[in-house]
């Protein structure tokens, strides 16, 4: 049966008649922390992007909750790594583009704008500043805010802390891992860092350079992860040398390389 939640069945993904992915399937169940891991090109934004309804398979089908998706919905929300605010427009400004789309009622917006603030743990003098005006951490909370204005099913989270600092970077992991436990909402969260895979997914797809699915791994550390010692878990050193070897090529292409050098 197809059940509530987002199913790739015989997927290929293609730019120009040239393929990225093919013949791929993945299920992902509603409620699933799920990190997409892969080195950089192997096809992990083009296979996020067709669950965004923002790229079209050439061949198989992606499909929400039994349906097909053709484009994108509110029903998925986006976060991209860098955030996409608009410059001209102050952070409550912001989020109300996503309310009002919403079809949120101009009454409700302010309480709205406050809980959805409150949220991602920013205080609601920031709703009157300009994106410039914030640092990096902060904007891609306001970016979360915005995704989460929609009330998604699902967040679709493209390495949304690539660009930032390891101690803002360790806190955004924290406070996307509260917003998971809070609200049960599907999280799919593409990064090719294997350390913050560990720290937030619950279920982690390990995608190789030729855009296949190498595994998939049901995440066995315990929660709460605090970033000070989460290397103490007896499973942690185990999995990460798992996944670093998942993720390192085949012997035979380096055998391949180091041949073309002769
Ligand atoms: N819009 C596009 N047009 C043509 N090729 C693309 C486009 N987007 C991505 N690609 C190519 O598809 C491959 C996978 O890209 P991408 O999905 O962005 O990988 P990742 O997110 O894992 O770094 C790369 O070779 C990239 O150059
Ligand atoms: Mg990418």
């Amino acid at each position: 049966m197809i059940g509530a939640g987002i199913q790739i069945a015989d997927a290929t993904l293609a730019y120009g008649g040239k393929a990225v992915i093919e013949k791929l399937d993945l299920t992902i169940e509603a409620g699933t922390f799920l990190a997409l891991l892969g080195p950089s090109g192997c096809g992990k934004s083009t296979l996020l992007n067709s669950i965004a309804g923002f790229v079209r398979p050439t061949g198989g089908t992606v499909s929400f909750n039994g349906a097909l998706v053709t484009g994108p919905s509110r029903e998925r929300g986006v976060v991209f790594q860098r955030d996409v605010l608009f410059p001209w427009a102050t952070v409550a400004g912001n989020i109300t583009f996503a309310l009002r789309a919403a079809g949120v009622p101009r009454a409700e917006r302010r309480a709205r704008i406050a809980a959805l603030l409150e949220a991602v743990d920013l205080s609601t003098e920031v709703s009157k500043k300009l994106p410039h005006e914030l640092s990096g951490g902060m904007r891609q909370r306001v970016g979360i805010a915005r995704a989460l204005a929609n009330s998604p099913q699902v967040l679709l989270m493209d390495e949304p802390f690539g660009a930032l600092d390891a101690q803002t970077r360790s806190q955004m992991q924290d406070l996307v891992t509260d917003l998971w436990e809070r609200t049960g909402t599907t999280i799919v969260f593409v990064t090719h860092d294997v350390d913050e895979a560990i720290r937030i997914a619950s279920s982690i797809v390990v995608m190789t350079a030729d855009g296949c699915i190498a595994d998939r791994i049901v995440n066995p550390l315990p929660r709460p992860r605090p970033a000070s010692r989460i290397a103490e878990f007896a499973e942690f050193a185990p999995l990460r040398r798992d996944l670093h070897e998942l993720l390192r090529p085949a012997p035979r292409s380096l055998e391949r390389s180091s041949g073309d050098r002769k």
